[in-house]
């Protein structure tokens, strides 16, 4: 292929990227958006404080921007996140116990029937477990609402889009360590007692701090054997030239290793789309031009 998205079609995967909607009016955005990607993630427009910013009152108007460009264009959506501690509605913030879990339950069936057979995969429960070598859950509202919050998530989410693949989300998670354990033996246990998950998403956010393991694959494959998909959900990779692309091409290398490895997102098109404020972790440069990262990714796709 010569595209991201054609050549990973090529391996029976998708190649996405995170959307912003005030950037599709940008024509070089676009323009690279239309032309690469064959699927797509909201950064930021589906998260609950965007879908329900005054409780039972929801706004799709900028998610649907990201969703109707992308059904005119041939791309799946990736949807992100229906439950998650960070970037809450203001009211939801200060809730508690019951009226929190049913109204977050409530905010998983609202959207997930908005958007019900648009949506490859939801990232039903995004970041629920505490980084360090604990293997805890993190502490958040949602948690003090009882541990079982996250399965009532996957099934309320799978009541209202039966056809939606069902994913834990979560970063540090890509290679082997206490977090990814903790994260593996819950969905174990979800796959044991028939909790209804599909998939888990490895974000896969790295630098020099946390750069990419080199038990990647092995990680991404014990999830795999446990019967779900895997997907790398939010790629970034700081640096530049060669040590970058090389990076690039580990991980897709790595996923295409994973007969479940369905596809991957990258967190953002040019390096000025980013999420991180300074920096250059992404395939295309600030003018739109494709980097050395991206040669190697699509090489990668292209091998084998
Ligand atoms: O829209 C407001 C704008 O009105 C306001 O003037 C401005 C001032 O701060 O803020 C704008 O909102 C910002 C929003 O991005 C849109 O640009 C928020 O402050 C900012 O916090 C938000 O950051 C997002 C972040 O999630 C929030 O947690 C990033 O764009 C987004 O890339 C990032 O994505 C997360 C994934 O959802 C989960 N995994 C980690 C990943 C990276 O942090």
């Amino acid at each position: 292929g010569t595209t991201l998205g054609a050549s990973a079609a090529e391996k029976g995967r998708y190649f996405g990227t995170a959307v912003a909607a005030n950037k599709l009016s940008d024509s070089t955005y676009v323009g690279i958006l239309n032309r690469e990607f064959n699927s797509v993630t909201a950064e930021n427009e589906m998260k609950w404080d965007a879908t329900e910013p005054s409780q039972n009152q929801f706004n799709y108007a900028n998610a649907d921007r990201i969703v109707n460009s992308a059904r005119a264009n041939g791309q799946q959506v990736r949807g992100h996140a229906l439950a998650w501690h960070s970037q809450q509605p203001g009211w939801a913030q200060n809730m508690s116990g019951t009226a929190l879990r049913n109204a977050m339950l409530n905010h998983v069936t609202q959207v997930a029937t908005y958007y019900r057979g648009k949506i490859s995969a939801w990232d039903v429960v995004n970041e629920a477990f505490a980084d360090g070598g604990g293997g805890g859950r993190r502490d958040s509202n949602l948690q003090r609402t009882g541990n079982d919050w996250i399965e009532a998530a996957f099934r309320a989410a799978r009541a209202a889009d039966p056809g939606a693949k069902l994913c834990y989300n979560d970063y540090n998670t890509d290679g082997q360590n206490a977090k990814s354990n903790a994260v593996y033996a819950m969905v174990q246990d979800f796959r044991s007692r028939g909790v209804p998950i599909d998939c888990v998403g490895f974000q896969s956010h790295f630098n020099a701090q946390s750069p990419v393991p080199n038990d990647y694959q092995a990680n991404l494959q014990r999830f795999a054997n446990l019967g779900v998909d895997v997907q790398i959900t939010e790629l970034d990779i700081e640096g530049s030239g060669t040590t970058q692309a090389n990076n690039f091409g580990r991980v897709v290398q790595a996923c295409l290793a994973v007969t479940r490895c369905t596809g991957i997102t990258v967190w953002g098109i040019r390096d000025t789309d980013s999420w991180r404020a300074s920096g250059t972790p992404l395939l295309f440069d600030g003018s739109g031009n494709k980097k050395a990262a991206y040669t190697s990714t699509l090489n990668a796709l292209n091998s084998g």
